[in-house]
């Protein structure tokens, strides 16, 4: 039974996760809750995948977190092609999903589709984009084109500008009604799965309770079927304060910016490079480039 809940449980050994698999995974099936976390690069994808998660994130949050951008707008499809394709060449065994970048998938449905296609030959299993009912078109021509879709609801941050900011969303009765609506319409258009964003808890766990794909939440409380962070705020790398939802578990920035500053006192006080960490060459060579190095010594010592 491969695409069984319980054929993927972190005490067994891993094989690649499927979007099948990940799409069995509902808590109350008694599967285990999905891990997500963002990945931007080789590096940090084979860190994500050792730690054993389920899901890489190429997420467009690569603008806020590299690329140094204030928002997630100003990544582009050429970009999010570049990242994803660093992250597969990790080869995880989690699920590569790609974010879909703002203005890539709202111009034409025929532009959506080849901008995804884009993402899945750089190496994504699967794509996620944001918002709900104006979706509908593009999330059913994605999957007519055997592109597995991850919708995403509620605080959407290509929607900034018309937000105002990055809001708590779905916050009184007719905004939680309409997630649901949403929801339902992402998940029978053919999403397998739906990151919540920002939203109270007990929408969460109501659209986690009546949808039949799982449900990933970032600052969606405890009741979905999984959960997502992004890399550099779950290891302290970011600059600033973290917001409420996130839970840190290491200070990775501060330890490296400490490490850079012990170089630079010891390359300044003359510490770095120890014999031992120097290459040398025969009595020969020593001799020769010795005599070399000496006729410079003048030239170098030159006041400028
Ligand atoms: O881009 C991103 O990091 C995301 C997560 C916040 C879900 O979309």
């Amino acid at each position: 039974m491969p695409n069984s809940p319980t054929a993927i449980r972190s005490d067994q050994p891993r094989g690649p996760v499927t979007v099948p698999a990940l799409a069995a995974r509902k808590r109350r099936a008694g599967a285990e809750p999905i891990v997500m976390l963002t990945a931007y690069d080789e590096p940090s994808a084979r860190i994500v995948d050792a730690g054993g998660v389920d899901v890489v994130l190429v997420g467009d949050s690569v603008a806020n977190n590299v690329l140094g951008y204030p928002d997630t707008l100003h990544v582009t499809v050429d970009d999010m092609v570049r990242h994803t394709a660093a992250v597969a060449r990790a080869r995880p065994a989690a699920l590569v999903v790609a974010d879909m970048p703002w203005m890539s998938y709202h111009l034409s449905v025929e532009a959506a589709v080849s901008n995804a296609a884009a993402l899945v030959r750089a190496g994504a299993g699967a794509v996620k984009l944001e918002g709900g009912i104006a979706r509908l078109p593009v999330v059913e021509a994605l999957v007519r084109a055997e592109i597995p879709v991850m919708g995403h609801l509620g605080l959407t941050p290509q929607s900034v500008l018309p937000m105002g900011g990055y809001r708590v969303q779905a916050r009184d009765p007719d905004g939680a009604r309409s997630l649901l609506d949403a929801a339902h319409a992402l998940c029978d258009a053919g999403c397998f799965a739906l990151v919540l964003e920002g939203i109270p808890d007990v929408v969460a766990a109501r659209v986690t309770e009546e949808l039949p794909i799982p449900t990933i939440g970032i600052g969606a409380g405890p009741h979905c079927d999984g959960q997502v962070l992004v890399f550099h705020d779950l290891l302290g790398l970011g600059a600033g304060p973290v917001p409420k939802f996130v839970r840190q578990y290491a200070r990775l920035g501060e330890a490296a910016a400490a490490a850079v500053a012990a170089f630079a006192a010891d390359v300044r006080s003359g510490d770095f490079p120890k014999d031992a960490e120097t290459y040398h060459g025969s009595a020969e060579l020593d001799q020769g480039i010795g005599t070399a190095a000496s006729a410079m010594a003048p030239v170098r010592d030159a006041p400028v």
